[in-house]
């Protein structure tokens, strides 16, 4: 694992770039329904500057990916590749060192979950940015945004008809048919087991065990049981 040098900015300067980063993210992200909208970013930029904190990992680059991790994800842009350069850009242009931003750049292209088709993650950076989008996937909030997202797509809310997929290629993932509720089986289930760090292990324990009442409680239900 390669070790993070302290980027050369002064608190000041780190600070205003933050914010700049926060105005650019916020207007790009306007009008999203799926559930990755700016509050999703902002709370992931928040988890990831307490995960950084907590595990020794530079706080200033997990925040600037925090905040653009989503500007280039697969499910929300249809030319990756564009995307990208048009952040990496962006970044460049405020003046944040090339060394700092082929690191974000190496965190946002990692970290997406994609059916659990996982790229190795090379930094603690990445570690931390993962878990701190994986902790906003699952909880009280997680649920929100799976029915957010399944609605937004189209999904039914379950549907007893559609099996839960075990195994599947990222694009079978995006693609396939699932509902919200195969989706705590198909992913969010299983994020508590894939944290990198101490620190997200412990906070996702009580988000999952949120999701697993959630999830009784649901059946219960849909089985008019009560
Ligand atoms: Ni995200």
């Amino acid at each position: 694992m390669s070790d993070m040098k302290t980027v050369d900015l002064t608190m000041d300067r780190r600070d205003t770039i933050l914010n700049q980063i926060r105005g650019y993210v916020q207007e790009k992200c306007a009008g999203d329904v799926t559930g990755h909208d700016w509050h999703h970013v902002r709370r992931v930029a928040a988890l990831a500057r307490q995960l950084a904190i907590a595990e020794g990992a530079d706080a200033f680059i997990c925040e600037v990916a925090a905040l653009v991790h989503d500007l280039v994800d697969d499910k929300l842009v249809s030319d990756v590749a564009a995307a990208m350069r048009e952040t990496l850009m962006y970044l460049h242009e405020l003046g944040i060192p090339n060394e700092a931003t082929r690191t974000v750049a190496n965190i946002i292209t990692t970290i997406s979950f994609k059916g659990g088709q996982q790229s190795p993650l090379e930094t603690k950076e990445a570690m931390v940015v993962q878990d701190a989008d994986r902790l906003d996937a699952i909880g009280a909030i997680g649920i929100a945004r799976t029915f957010a997202y399944g609605g937004a797509k189209g999904q039914s809310i379950y549907n007893p008809d559609i099996p839960v997929r075990d195994t599947m290629t990222a694009v079978e993932y995006r693609t396939g048919p699932s509902t919200s509720i195969n989706h705590f089986y198909e992913k969010l289930l299983k994020l508590k087991s894939l944290m990198n760090t101490e620190t997200a292990k412990r906070l996702a324990e009580a988000r999952h065990a949120f999701l697993v009442t959630y999830l009784d409680q649901f059946m219960r239900e849909w089985n008019a049981e009560v």
